[in-house]
């Protein structure tokens, strides 16, 4: 791994005497990590079914690093939601929230993530809400935003997807939201041991052309967030621009926010955002790989002390038409577990959260989690579904064990081979170790698959 030299003589300067450690690090070894899916699994319930030894990451209670050897990310268990490959740092957000909060202290509340994806923060909001309150998740690239949508969907989050850019959010919405979290984009210092692409795309002048943009989104987030709300920002860069120097602007700009301070990790350097900046920064934290495992990042939790909440309109969904409903009911009989508010979207039967601000005029992924779909007539039960049930839940299933060679052929979007005393005809859940894959529909001694075509291996 080779570092742009202008960079490392910046981070020279910044350092002085620990930028030999620093340096150190940058070219030591990185750390894969994972967090467990608390939705599905308890923490310590993933080491015997991974098979492969898990070391707590010291900041977050569900995380845990793993060695690369052990290819987390195309484990069955990957497949089934139990898990998401995390960096360790990135943890550190979700964690961060949850450390003020208090650990109940998500729960009920109404969320916004709105740089969300591929959507490890967001997994990390939703499981620690555990799918109550409101979770907005949006990402203003549309084929990354989708990829978000299946991230969520395959660790059973309920969420709406949007696809938005935020000032426009915060125009139709206002002050809605309890927390907002801004996970910016950046210019990606932090991450360059892990992605050597980020290094080559990288010039002196990306810290000051990604901070205008950062003071935009941060901008659109406030007026998103409630009086009394808090305001999480975070970077994965080491550059001052993007960090101190964005929360010091965006501090001058608006007095009716104050910093929390984030304890456990090094605190923010305030002289790096030049002479008179708010000693506040110092309660803002930054994380450094040469002092923990795991990659550069930084973060700042404000709160909003004052200010007007908005009187948002909700969204009140399309209903179902009377023969829709009639089927709708049949199949809510069979497929689900509790009662579900619904809203017909884009051919699909959504749930649709209760508390989900009005979506007319914006571009909606979803609006909630897919749960059936209409053919002609009848409805047949959607892949988000499957993953919003409880590990074992007394359903339809074929089970099959983690060494089970047909685990690989389901996820291959095969047929499976089956006894008949294995699961019983129609649909059913294709479930390793208690948690479901996906769908698919039994007829004698054949499990047709039915999972979709792009999320086969
Ligand atoms: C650091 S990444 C987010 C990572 C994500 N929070 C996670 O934990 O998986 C920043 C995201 O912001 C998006 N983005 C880019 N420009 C944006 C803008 N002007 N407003 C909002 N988001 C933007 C990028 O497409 C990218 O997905």
């Amino acid at each position: 791994m080779t570092y742009p030299e202008p960079f490392l003589e910046r981070m020279r300067q910044l350092l002085g005497p620990e930028f030999a450690d620093f340096e150190r690090a940058l070219y030591g070894p990185r750390v894969n990590s994972l967090r467990v899916n608390t939705l599905k699994l308890e923490p310590s319930a993933l080491e015997p079914l991974l098979q492969t030894p898990l070391r707590p990451v010291p900041w977050c209670d569900a995380g845990f690093y793993v060695s690369y050897e052990a290819r987390a990310g195309s484990h069955p268990l990957h497949a089934a939601g139990a898990y998401y490959v995390q960096e360790a740092s990135a943890m550190a957000v979700g964690a961060g929230i949850a450390g003020i909060l208090g650990r109940d202290g998500l729960k009920n509340l109404k969320v916004l993530d709105l740089c969300a994806a591929p959507g490890g923060k967001s997994t990390h909001l939703g499981q620690l809400m555990n799918n109550t309150g409101l979770l907005v998740s949006n990402e203003i690239v549309t084929p990354r935003a989708k990829i978000l949508a299946e991230n969520l969907e395959r660790l059973g989050i309920r969420a709406t997807v949007m696809n938005e850019d935020p000032g426009r959010l915060s125009r139709a919405w206002g002050a809605y939201f309890d927390v907002v979290l801004v996970d910016a984009p950046c210019s990606g210092e932090g991450m360059f041991r892990k992605n050597s692409e980020a290094a080559l795309e990288w010039s002196l002048d990306l810290p000051a052309t990604c901070a205008r943009r950062q003071d935009d989104i941060l901008e659109a987030a406030s007026n998103l967030l409630k009086p009394g709300g808090l305001l999480m920002y975070s970077t994965c860069t080491f550059a001052p621009d993007e960090n101190e120097g964005v929360v010091s602007e965006f501090l001058e700009q608006h007095p009716e926010f104050e910093l929390f301070e984030l304890s456990g990790f090094a605190p923010g350097r305030p002289e790096w955002a030049g002479q008179g900046s708010s000693a506040q920064l110092t309660r803002t934290a930054r994380l450094w790989p040469h002092l923990l495992e795991g990659e550069g990042h930084f973060m700042a939790a404000f709160q909003k002390l004052e200010g007007e909440e908005s009187e948002t309109r909700l969204e009140r969904g399309v209903s179902l038409d009377k023969p829709l409903q009639k089927l709708w009911t049949e199949f809510a009989q069979t497929y689900l577990l509790e009662e579900e508010a619904v809203t017909l979207f884009k051919g699909e039967i959504q749930a649709l959260n209760p508390l989900t601000p009005s979506l007319e005029r914006l571009k909606v992924i979803r609006a909630g989690v897919p749960l059936a779909e209409l053919k002609t007539s009848r409805l047949e039960p959607q892949h988000g579904l499957s993953h919003l049930y409880p590990r074992d839940a007394n359903l339809p299933a074929l089970n099959l064990a983690l060494d089970d060679p047909r685990v690989a052929v389901y996820l291959r979007g095969e047929s499976l081979e089956v006894e008949s005393s294995e699961a019983p005809e129609g649909w059913i859940l294709v479930r390793v170790a208690g948690l479901a894959l996906g769908w698919g529909k039994k007829v004698r001694g054949t499990v047709k698959n039915h999972l979709s075509k792009h999320l086969r291996s």
